[in-house]
């Protein structure tokens, strides 16, 4: 059956679109709609026309994947012209998402009529574009600049209620949507409704500075992103020019996006997030464990997070811990952290309440009997993760999953513990956990194909991105980060301070750079896990002991209100000129002339070096595939989404020349530090990159 189809029902053509899975406009649909229109205008008893879609959804976009190639004829914005063009009435009916450019053929019908719960948007930000068929320009003449700029700068979609009331939506269907379509359409005919082309309105400003005041309320949150401000630039054409002019302008932002490096960071990523529940080796189809109620050991910083992501998926949960207080304690903060969201208006009073009943404290094993899965989120201490996955066998039924969110412990070793090592897997949330939506599913040599398979769609279902990775010290994320503290810290000694590698990785575009990250997680943190390594650390990252000597201060970071750096009351940063000469005493002290360090250098050794990890990784078999490494880092580290991932980054900065980067820094540094992965190797001397293996 071809994409798109047109026929009759009575005086309507009904133009009928069918590319599932989300009806992407690929080139066949574009063609197709096109010459619907066509059919529709020859013949003369058709009087009106609907376009309607089949499966899900109406069509959801552009088709992103066509984005990489040369553009094939007709384009969307021709087509959407010559709809709007029609002299014979052009009615959209939409359901489930109007995206992109499907929100963008539906702005050039005459009418447009949806199902109440179906929803419109123009996504295209988040691929790091902007709307390109027209919608810069016909948004904001149709639903005003305020609302173009907030629905076209955030790409959130909109219920059809509220484009209903901005009129976007002309009509709410009732009942079936087809029939209520063609109704319309019949009234449209026999009524004789002009019609209206949305480009013949006019598009006006709320105040002479409207554009420039939006621009800097978003300069924050969009910092480092291009597409945001090039949406602004658009939709002021909109404004300022006519029509064509606007659409010209759209059309040379658009292409300017589209063949920028953001933008294909951007579309790598969307298709990342959908990648990596994929995982190889797992059939598709193969059968899993059903999870009704979760328990979860641990009420504390992680155990109380992730209680708060399977109540918010309606999930109930058993939240255990050792002591009334600790539940106590535990409780406590869930309630804290969902007032926090009533009290912004992001979740309804009700809505918390029924969340709050599904975490059920308990003191006893006795309430886990029944439970299909348990995390356990217990001191970080071998010991005593051993002897609760001792109790957790006794206690669970048959085919319980038991699993464990340690960060760097051996899954083997714990699943040793129990005489069900197939049931056992690592799920390794990131805090806050009812936030970050990375989860590292870390498979155990014994673990269940079933147990594996049910852990990535579990994590789906709570609104995560479920990766699976292997077992290794700090698993992917983790392990990749060491090297990037090891080399942050040998460059402080060297020459450089905290604010310098703070900034360089801040204007890279991470939320923060590693001293403010480490300060806002707690120095102790890293600190114990140093001293439990400490015999296997290099002389040298031994003697790299000003960690040591900032706790031994008692400076444990924002909560003690200092650490790397010093915090006031509010929590704001200041550097602390305490540190600075510490920092600069331990090079004397080290015998270490100190050094300029340049901006370049930074970003390199703590980048490279954590792309160097990432090869190994992939060598090992710990993450199969480059695009898992990246998901880690996108969803668990705050990777700006703009520059794809690190895997993703160093195939644009090229692999020859990172090699070549790792040679220098092996002679500067050394060997033991800085040897190319043969894999980094073998790829930079074929010149090929991590994604084209
Ligand atoms: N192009 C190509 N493939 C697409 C696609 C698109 N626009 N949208 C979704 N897909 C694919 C996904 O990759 C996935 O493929 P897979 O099964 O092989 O992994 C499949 O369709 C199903 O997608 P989801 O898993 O995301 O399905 P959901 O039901 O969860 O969500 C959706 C459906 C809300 C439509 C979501 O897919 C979505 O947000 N899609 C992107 C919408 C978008 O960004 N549109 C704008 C495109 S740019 C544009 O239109 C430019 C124009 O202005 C010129
Ligand atoms: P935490 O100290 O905040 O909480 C641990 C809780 O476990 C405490 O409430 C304690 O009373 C309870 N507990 C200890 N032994 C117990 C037992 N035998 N039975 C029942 N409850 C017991 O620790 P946090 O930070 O929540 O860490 C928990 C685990 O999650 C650790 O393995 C840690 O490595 C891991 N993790 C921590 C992250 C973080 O950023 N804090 C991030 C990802 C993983």
């Amino acid at each position: 059956m071809s994409e798109v189809t047109f026929s009759k029902e009575g005086n309507i053509g009904i133009i009928f679109v069918n590319n599932p899975p989300v009806n992407a406009l690929s080139q066949a649909v574009r063609a197709g709609l096109q010459s619907g229109v066509e059919q529709g205008l020859a013949d003369n008893d058709v009087e009106a026309m609907v376009i309607l879609c089949g499966g899900s959804t109406f069509i959801a976009g552009a088709d992103i994947r066509e984005f990489g190639k040369p553009s094939q004829p007709p384009a969307l914005p021709d087509v959407v012209y010559f709809m709007e063009d029609s002299p014979k009435p052009m009615i959209a009916a939409i359901h489930g998402t109007a995206l992109g450019g499907g929100l963008e053929v539906a702005l050039s019908c005459h009418f447009r009529i949806a199902a109440p719960t179906a929803k419109v948007g123009l996504p295209e930000v988040k691929l790091g574009l902007l709307p390109g068929a027209g919608g810069t320009q016909r948004l904001p003449r149709i639903a005003g600049v305020k609302a173009a700029l907030e629905m076209i700068v955030s790409g959130d979609p909109i219920s059809a209620q509220k484009t209903k009331t901005i009129g976007i939506i002309d009509e709410i269907a009732e009942g079936d949507l087809k029939t209520a379509a063609l109704a319309y359409a019949k009234r449209i005919v026999t009524e004789k409704t002009p019609l209206r082309k949305v480009r013949e309105m006019a598009a006006k400003v709320d105040s002479p500075t409207q554009f420039e005041d939006f621009a800097k309320s978003i300069a924050r949150s969009k910092r480092g992103f291009i597409a945001p401000f090039k949406c602004i630039e658009a939709i002021r054409a909109s404004v300022e020019m006519s029509f064509d002019e606007g659409m010209k302008q759209e059309r040379t932002l658009f292409e300017g996006l589209r063949q920028g490096t953001q933008s294909g960071a951007q579309r790598h990523v969307f298709f990342a997030e959908r990648e990596v529940v994929k995982v190889p080796g797992l059939p598709k189809d193969l059968a899993t464990r059903d999870i009704k109620i979760v328990g979860i050991l641990g009420a504390g910083t992680m155990g109380g997070g992730i209680a708060m992501c399977f109540a918010n998926a309606g999930i109930p949960v058993r939240l255990l811990d050792m002591k009334q207080e600790f539940i106590d304690r535990g409780l406590g903060v869930i309630r804290k952290n969902y007032s926090n969201t009533v009290a912004k208006g992001r979740l309804a009073q009700e809505d918390m309440d029924q969340r709050m009943a599904l975490i059920m404290p308990t003191l006893s094993y006795e309430d886990l009997k029944d439970v299909d899965l348990v995390i356990e989120a217990v001191f970080e201490d071998m010991a005593v993760k051993k002897e609760v996955f001792g109790k957790l066998e006794k206690i669970c039924k048959p085919g319980a999953i038991l699993a464990s969110n340690t960060s760097y412990l051996n899954i083997d070793d714990i699943a040793a513990a129990t005489g069900r090592p197939q049931d056992v897997v690592g799920m390794h949330f990131f805090s806050p956990a009812n936030v970050m939506r990375l989860l590292e599913n870390v498979r155990g040599a014994k673990t269940a194909d079933d147990v594996k398979a049910t852990v990535m769609k579990i994590g789906k279902k709570i609104g995560k991105v479920p990766v699976m990775v292997g077992v290794c010290d700090g698993f992917v994320g983790n392990r990749m980060l060491g090297k990037r503290s090891r080399e942050c810290g040998f460059m402080l000694e060297e020459g450089a301070l905290p604010t310098q590698i703070d900034k360089v990785i801040f204007d890279f575009g991470f939320p923060m750079g590693p001293y403010a990250m480490s300060d806002m997680a707690g120095l102790d943190v890293g600190w114990r896990n140093r001293k439990a390594k400490f015999n296997e650390l290099t002389k040298r990252e031994q003697d790299n002991n000003l960690l040591d000597k900032i706790c031994e201060m008692g400076r444990y970071g924002q909560k003690t209100g200092a650490g790397f750096y010093k915090y006031d009351d509010k929590r704001n940063t200041t550097p602390d000129p305490l540190i600075e000469e510490l920092i600069l005493q331990h090079s004397k002290d080290r015998g270490i002339v100190r050094r300029v360090i340049t901006d370049q250098e930074i970003l390199e050794r703590a980048l490279y070096s954590m792309i160097n990890e990432g090869a190994k990784i992939l060598e090992e078999g710990i993450a199969a595939r480059p695009v898992d490494i990246d998901a880690v880092y996108l969803y668990g580290y705050g990777f700006p989404a703009y520059h794809g991932g690190p895997m993703f980054y160093a195939d644009t900065v090229g692999l020859k020349n990172i090699y070549e980067a790792i040679l220098k820094y092996k002679d500067l540094v050394g060997a033991e530090y800085w040897t190319p992965s043969p894999l980094l190797e073998k790829l930079a001397k074929e010149g090929k990159g991590f994604y084209s293996m």
